[in-house]
C-alpha cells in the first residue's frame, strides 16, 4: 500500500516536471491510407491506368466511404490518406486536370471529409513521371507545381485537406535540387490555400532514418511565401519487416532507436514536426507488437510528431495482401484486421 503510493506519488511529480506545452501523451491524428486510384504506378512513376482501382462502390470498387466511416466512427481515426497517380489526373505533365478522372478521385476526397477527418491528397509517384525525376531530367518544376495549383485551387477552402506533395522520392541524385521541387510545389500550394498542412517529401522513400541526416538539411529550408514554416510538415514513412520495405508479414523491429528517437531529437532541435504517413505490418503476432511499440513511442513524443497513418485500406485484398488493414463487413458489422484492432485503433479521438 505505501509503496504504492509513493510510486503513484513519484510519478505524479514526474508527470508535472514534463516540460512542452504540447506533451499531451496522444498525438493530434491517426488512420489508414485508402489506396486504390494509386494501384497500377510503378516504383518509377509509370502509371497503367487501366489497373487504378477506385476504392469506391459507387464506382464499381471496394467500399472505401463506408470503410472510412467505420474506421471514424468506431476506432476513432481522424485522417486518412488518399493516394492517386499523376498521371490519371493529368494526361500530361502541366496540362489541365482530366475533368472525369479528377471528379472520380474528389467523390473519394469528399467521402473522407464527410466523416470530418483530415484528408490527405497524396501523389504516388516516387518523384518520377514514367521513369524521369521531376526538376532533374523529367518534369519540370513548374510542371509539377501546376498539378498543385490546381489541386489546391480545387480544395482551397477546405481547411482539412493536407497536401501530400510526393510519395516516396527514391534515388533523386540531387537533394538540393529536390528540395527546389518541393519549394515550387510550396509556393503555388500557399498561392491559393493558405493555412492547410502540406506535407516534405525526403529522399530515401522518406525514411525516417534518413531524414535527420541526408535531406532534412535541404528540405528545412523550403518556406512559405512570409518566410514562415507554419504548417510545413515533415513526411516519414517506416516498416519494421527484416529489410524495411515493408512487403514481409513479419516484424523485427520498432526501430526507436535507429530511427524514430534521433528523428525526434533533430525536430526538437529544428523546431518542426513530423507525420508518419506509411507504416504498417502484417496482421502477425511479432507485428502487433513491433507496432505498438512505435507507436507508443510517437505518442509519447507528440510534440514533434504529429500523427500515423497505417498502410494499408482501401481497395486491397483483406484476404491476400500482406500488409492488408482493410475492414471486413458481416451485414451492419465491419471487423478490423487484427494489426489494426491491437495498434492502430483509437477508441476515443
Ligand atoms: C496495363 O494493365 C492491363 C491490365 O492488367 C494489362 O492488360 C496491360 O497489358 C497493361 N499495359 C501495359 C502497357 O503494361
Ligand atoms: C531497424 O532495426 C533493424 C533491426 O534492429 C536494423 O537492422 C535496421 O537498420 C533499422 N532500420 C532503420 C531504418 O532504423
Amino acid at each position: 500500500m505505501f509503496s504504492a503510493l509513493t510510486a503513484a506519488l513519484a510519478l505524479a511529480v514526474a508527470v508535472y516536471a514534463l516540460p512542452a506545452a504540447r506533451d499531451t501523451g496522444a498525438v493530434q491524428f491517426v488512420g489508414t491510407n485508402i489506396a486504390g486510384f494509386d494501384f497500377g504506378c510503378s516504383i518509377q512513376g509509370a502509371c497503367n491506368l487501366t489497373q487504378a482501382y477506385p476504392p469506391l462502390s459507387a464506382l464499381g470498387g471496394p467500399d472505401g466511404a463506408g470503410q472510412m466511416q467505420h474506421f471514424s466512427k468506431d476506432d476513432g481515426m481522424n485522417m486518412f490518406r488518399l493516394p492517386v497517380g499523376w498521371q490519371f489526373l493529368v494526361p500530361s505533365p502541366g496540362s489541365p486536370l482530366d475533368s472525369a478522372n479528377f471528379a472520380k478521385y474528389d467523390q473519394l476526397v469528399q467521402a473522407c471529409l464527410a466523416t470530418d477527418a483530415y484528408c490527405i491528397i497524396d501523389i504516388h509517384n516516387y518523384a518520377r513521371w514514367n521513369n524521369q525525376i521531376i526538376g532533374q531530367g523529367g518534369p519540370t518544376n513548374d510542371q509539377f507545381a501546376n498539378v498543385w495549383s490546381q489541386l489546391a485551387t480545387k480544395y482551397a477552402a477546405q481547411q482539412k485537406i493536407v497536401f501530400g506533395i510526393m510519395n516516396e522520392p527514391h534515388d533523386v541524385p540531387d537533394i538540393d535540387k529536390w528540395a527546389d521541387t518541393v519549394q515550387a510545389a510550396v509556393t503555388a500550394i500557399r498561392a491559393v490555400a493558405a493555412k492547410q498542412m502540406i506535407l516534405l517529401p525526403g529522399n530515401d522513400w522518406t525514411s525516417a532514418q534518413q531524414m535527420p541526416t541526408k535531406s532534412g538539411p535541404a528540405l528545412l529550408k523550403v518556406k512559405n511565401p512570409d518566410g514562415s514554416f507554419d504548417g510545413l510538415i515533415i513526411d516519414v514513412h517506416k516498416y519494421l519487416d527484416s529489410d524495411n520495405s515493408g512487403t514481409h508479414t513479419e516484424c523485427v523491429t520498432d526501430n526507436i532507436s535507429t530511427a524514430f528517437q534521433p528523428l525526434a531529437t533533430w525536430l526538437r532541435a529544428n523546431k518542426r514536426q513530423a507525420l508518419n504517413t506509411e507504416t504498417g505490418g502484417g496482421n502477425t503476432a511479432s507485428c502487433a507488437k513491433y507496432l505498438c511499440s512505435q507507436i507508443a513511442f510517437l505518442n509519447a513524443n507528440s510534440d514533434v510528431f504529429l500523427g500515423y497513418v497505417g498502410w494499408s485500406a482501401g481497395a486491397f485484398s483483406a484476404a491476400t495482401y500482406e500488409l492488408s488493414e482493410v475492414p471486413t463487413k458481416n451485414g451492419n458489422t465491419w471487423t478490423d484486421s487484427s494489426l489494426v484492432k491491437a495498434c492502430i485503433a483509437r477508441k476515443s479521438s
